[in-house]
């Protein structure tokens, strides 16, 4: 374990719903052990009219408002000053799709300063002058960045030293492997008349082995093609070297 704990600083218009579901379960508990911590900043705070507004009409007209390049830096300049070189995180839909293996990279950092969007979305400027990363968590649209952050939290968390317990677990899961994760069983050993593969209960551990990696590779040959042809691609991309 490190001696520091990972850095979270979230910029938002609704601190209030932080740390909402990731003060429970793992999570939680992590937090309270000082794995890793969060502070979650208002951007209005950087307001400087005197009705503290932060967004304003689009440039160009058009429906709804548009978050101001200046009000956001400024929250962005203080958290950075705060938290030099720990990566910079716009959540939006317009952004690069999250992986597992990006997930992996920022839990190897210090930690990362995540910017939430409200309204139509953040003015360019912003995200140009300042470096930020965009990144989305799937093709569908939020009302706003907080729950797309809470995501990305929750996924780098888990896999920050200590928080999952002893080593493994995460290691065969779904992405991991870049494998769907084989079906799971436990008792009762018979559900409403159907019972567990018969290998599993075999008690040979090789075969337990062949039977998982093989329903890993049938499910996600099934479900995701585009995982499958990836995970073919790497494999003969080793076969050749
Ligand atoms: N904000 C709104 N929709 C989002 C998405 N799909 N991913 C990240 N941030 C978002």
């Amino acid at each position: 374990m490190t001696d520091f704990p990972w850095q979270a600083r979230v910029l938002t218009l609704f601190p209030d719903m932080f740390p909402g579901p990731l003060g429970v379960s793992l999570a939680g508990r992590a937090l309270e052990n000082n794995i890793w911590a969060l502070a979650a900043r208002d951007i209005r705070n950087f307001a400087t009219d005197k009705h503290r507004s932060v967004d304003d009409t689009p440039a160009g007209g058009g429906p709804g408002m548009v978050m101001r390049a200046d009000i956001v830096a400024a929250a962005i300049d203080e958290a950075a000053a705060e938290l030099p070189d720990v990566p910079l995180v716009y959540l939006t839909p317009r952004g690069a799709t999250l992986t597992q293996s990006r997930v992996q990279d920022f839990a190897k950092g210090a930690g990362m300063i995540l910017l939430c969007g409200r309204f139509e979305g953040l003015d360019e400027r912003v995200i140009e002058a300042r470096n930020v990363e965009e990144i989305s968590i799937g093709d569908y649209v939020l009302a706003g960045g907080e729950v797309a952050a809470m995501v990305l939290l929750e996924a780098i968390i888990r896999l920050l030293p200590g928080v999952m317990g002893s080593g493994q677990s995460g290691l065969e899961e779904s992405f991991e492997t870049g494998l769907l994760e084989y079906p799971h069983y436990t008792r009762p050993r018979e559900f409403e008349g159907i019972g567990i593969p018969e290998v599993l209960t075999s008690g040979d551990h090789g075969k337990v082995s062949a039977w998982r990696q093989a329903m890993a590779e049938q499910v996600t040959k099934e479900r995701r093609p585009d995982l499958w042809a990836a995970h073919i691609g790497r494999k003969s991309d080793g076969d050749d070297n």
